[in-house]
């Protein structure tokens, strides 16, 4: 049987000034896997990202992804400070088009928060906003995930739990493209992990 690739980039290139940050960087996700993408600070990770998930126009080469079912965290996540967790998930459903609070909800406790929590999102911990970022991205059950540094600032249990959410997705069929720093999250997690250097970039295993 022929394996459907979700998610694929094909010579990427992205200059920023005179330097290119992506180079020539080709490569697939198959669909119901999921990919990982190490490399150092700065080799062109969440510039990748963007390029996929298209707040970034690549200079040239091609990305071919289904922008309807995507789902994404891209570095720090953006909220409403003044508002609660809830409440912000609720207000990017606003905009694109479609509110389906009790999905909010479930999202939110997927992610181990608490829907009725009052506090603005001000008041949340490091951990508890990357948790509602990765809330935001799995809200409207997307068959992508894109997903950058999704374990920045969670802690262990944090991490298990997260872990757990992921594989669970991956097992009912949905893609996941994670970029990591964590060695064992990469393990654990990933079928397939590329690794990124200085713009290029290599299939690792
Ligand atoms: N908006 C921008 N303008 C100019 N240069 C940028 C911009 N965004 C990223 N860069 C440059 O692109 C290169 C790659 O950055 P990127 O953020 O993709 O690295 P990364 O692999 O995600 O690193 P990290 O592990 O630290 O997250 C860096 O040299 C960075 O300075
Ligand atoms: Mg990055």
């Amino acid at each position: 049987m022929e394996r459907k690739e979700t998610v694929s980039a094909e010579g990427l290139v992205k200059y920023f000034g005179s330097e290119p940050v992506l180079r020539n960087v080709s490569f697939s996700v198959e669909a119901g896997t999921i990919c990982g993408i190490i490399g150092r600070n700065g080799s062109g990770k969440s510039v990748l990202f963007k390029c996929l998930t298209g707040l970034y126009i690549p200079d040239s080469g091609k990305v071919r992804i289904d922008r309807d079912s995507l789902g994404a965290l891209i570095e720090e996540p953006g909220f409403l400070l003044h508002y609660p967790g809830l409440r912000n998930l609720v207000y990017l459903m606003e905009i694109g088009g479609k509110v389906r609070r009790d999905a909010a909800e479930e999202a939110i406790r997927l992610v181990g928060l608490e829907p009725g929590d009052r506090r603005p999102v001000r008041k949340y911990s490091m951990g508890m906003r990357q948790r509602l970022g990765i809330a935001q991205a799995i809200m409207e059950d997307p068959d992508i995930l894109i997903l950058d540094e999704p374990m920045n600032g969670l802690d262990n249990e944090g991490v298990r739990d997260m872990r757990e959410l992921f594989i669970s997705l991956k097992n009912k069929g949905k893609t996941l493209l994670i970029a990591s720093h964590s060695r064992e999250d990469i393990e654990i997690l990933c079928d397939r992990v590329y690794e990124m250097d200085k713009g290029r970039i290599a299939l690792v295993r």
